[in-house]
């Protein structure tokens, strides 16, 4: 076998992998096996871009034991640095560490673009045009990230803002997409200051692009970045004619793009207005007085009650992974379950800070499927409900995104939790949600304040019910 069938070959099985791989994502069930089957594909991948050295020409051998050493030492340092970094990030700084890999791909993908348009290498209009649009895309990725990464783990505290910006950077991106016609234009034969000035500006626009959008907007950024790295990897696999890298980039282009679509319409938005409006400083604005009064009640009282109930739904949200009261939380419903009483698990699809945020942390505790609910299916069910119990959950369970037209999370869905005939609500104290506004349920008649950390008043809740029980009721 010449090396050519068995790299081919090689590649066939990494795209099968990574195909498979995700398809295992999309159920909690299997989604730890696919994310493992995933990266055996790189591996495979990887391993295959090794077996080139079999078979290079001439002119390219002087160079294969500087190059292999290069690849080498990048692999060790890219591997050392995941490995170490993957072990110890924290469930809450997850989506901070996707926007840096992410941007790392996007930062790749360029890197292609510039070895091929620098050492004009590029023939025919399609590849060149290709090279252009994924070093452009790729560029814009590679900043973006990182500035959403700098946001997300609070580095940059600022939201630039300032009349004109939109206009100052639609003139970048002209100017950007404008230089990369041009190079198309001159077949590639322009000199390494028009280029190396394609590549600044571009780098330049995804910072500029990224700065106004505010810290709650940053998720969607970041998926959507997630979607140009994609088309980047997959341009660039087709200038390089590597396909592995062109199904790989299709396969994160287009699930970027549908989990963009879906965060966007979750929180009632389009993914123009995410771009280009100031959602995310309304936290800075004032709020309208809201009436009624917040009514603290005793983590073991509640718990009691819950005892008693015949129907509780849990709605979950990022104080618990704050907490990391997950464990306690099952070992609660544990027990009201015990003592017959009905438990539901509603989960907000952007309840706590990354997509699947609370699936994950719920699988993590060993929480059964079948009792975990997604928002849709289990909003009808609030109203029969003797209780909602809403821990660590803020903006998800807001009333006002229904019925404040002037609340800057006004249209968003949100878990009906405020039907039910009794609420508890869970937090520390008078902390806001990450949107930043007033929560109108926490002042509802029917609702009752818990304070203190969910993992603390969890421990409250089973010591109550455990006292009660094992007290001859
Ligand atoms: P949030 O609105 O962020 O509210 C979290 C609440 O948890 C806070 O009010 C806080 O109040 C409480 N809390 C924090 N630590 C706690 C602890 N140790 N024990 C008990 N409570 C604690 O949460 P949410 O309802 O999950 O909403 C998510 C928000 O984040 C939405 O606005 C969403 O748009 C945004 N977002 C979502 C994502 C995705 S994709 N999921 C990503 C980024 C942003 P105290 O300080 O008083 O305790």
């Amino acid at each position: 076998m010449n090396a050519a069938l068995i790299i081919d070959t090689a590649y066939f099985v990494a795209a099968f992998l990574f195909i498979y791989g995700l398809k295992r994502m999309s159920s909690p069930v299997t989604a730890r096996s696919g994310i493992v089957v995933a990266g055996w594909g790189m591996v495979v991948a990887v391993v295959a871009s090794f077996l080139y050295t079999l078979d290079v020409n001439e002119a390219a051998r002087p160079h294969l034991a500087t190059n292999i050493l290069l690849a080498a030492v990048a692999l060790g340092l890219g591997l050392g640095w995941a490995w170490w970094s993957g072990r110890r990030v924290a469930m809450t700084a997850m989506p901070q560490m996707v926007a840096l890999y992410n941007g790392m791909g996007g930062g790749a993908a360029a890197a292609i673009a510039a070895i091929e348009l620098y050492g004009y290498k590029t023939h025919g209009m399609v590849v060149l045009t290709l090279a252009v649009l994924g070093g452009l895309i790729g560029s814009v990725s590679l900043s973006g990230s990182l500035i959403a990464w700098a946001k997300l783990d609070g580095r940059i505290n600022k939201t630039l803002r300032m009349p004109g910006l939109q206009a100052i950077n639609g003139l970048f991106l002209l100017a950007t997409a404008g230089l990369g016609v041009w190079i198309i234009a001159n077949g590639g034969k322009i000199g390494h200051l028009e280029i190396t000035v394609f590549f600044v500006l571009a780098l330049l626009y995804g910072v500029m692009m990224t700065m106004p959008i505010g810290g709650a907007d940053m998720p969607v950024v970041i998926s959507l970045y997630n979607a140009f790295t994609g088309l980047a990897v997959g341009f660039e696999g087709y200038v390089i004619n590597n396909p592995a890298l062109m199904i790989a980039g299709m396969v994160v282009g287009s699930a970027g793009t549908l989990l963009t679509l879906l965060m966007a319409k979750a929180m009632n938005r389009s993914v123009s207005n995410v771009l280009f409006s100031n959602f995310g400083a309304a936290g800075d604005q004032q709020q309208g007085e809201i009436a009624g009064s917040m009514k603290p009640v005793d983590a073991g009282d509640a718990g009691i009650n819950m005892r008693y109930a015949s129907k509780v739904i849990i709605a979950p949200g990022y104080g618990l992974a704050v907490a990391q009261a997950q464990h306690k939380l099952y070992e609660f419903v544990k027990i009201l379950e015990a003592a017959d009483v009905e438990v539901k698990f509603a989960i907000h699809p952007v309840a706590g800070r990354m997509p699947g945020h609370m699936n994950v942390l719920l699988a993590e505790a060993g929480v059964p499927y079948d009792i975990i609910h997604d928002m849709e299916d289990i909003n009808g069910e609030f109203k029969e409900a003797d209780v909602a119990i809403v821990i660590g959950a803020n903006d998800t369970v807001n009333p006002a995104a229904r019925t404040n037209k002037s609340s800057p999370i006004y249209g968003m869905p949100i878990l009906n939790v405020d039907l039910a005939k009794q609420v508890y609500v869970v937090k520390r104290g008078q902390g806001k949600g990450y949107s930043g506004v007033e929560n109108e349920l926490f002042f509802a008649d029917n609702t009752n304040m818990v304070y203190g950390d969910a993992q603390k008043v969890l421990v409250a809740m089973i010591q109550a019910v455990k006292s009660l029980d094992g007290g001859g009721h």
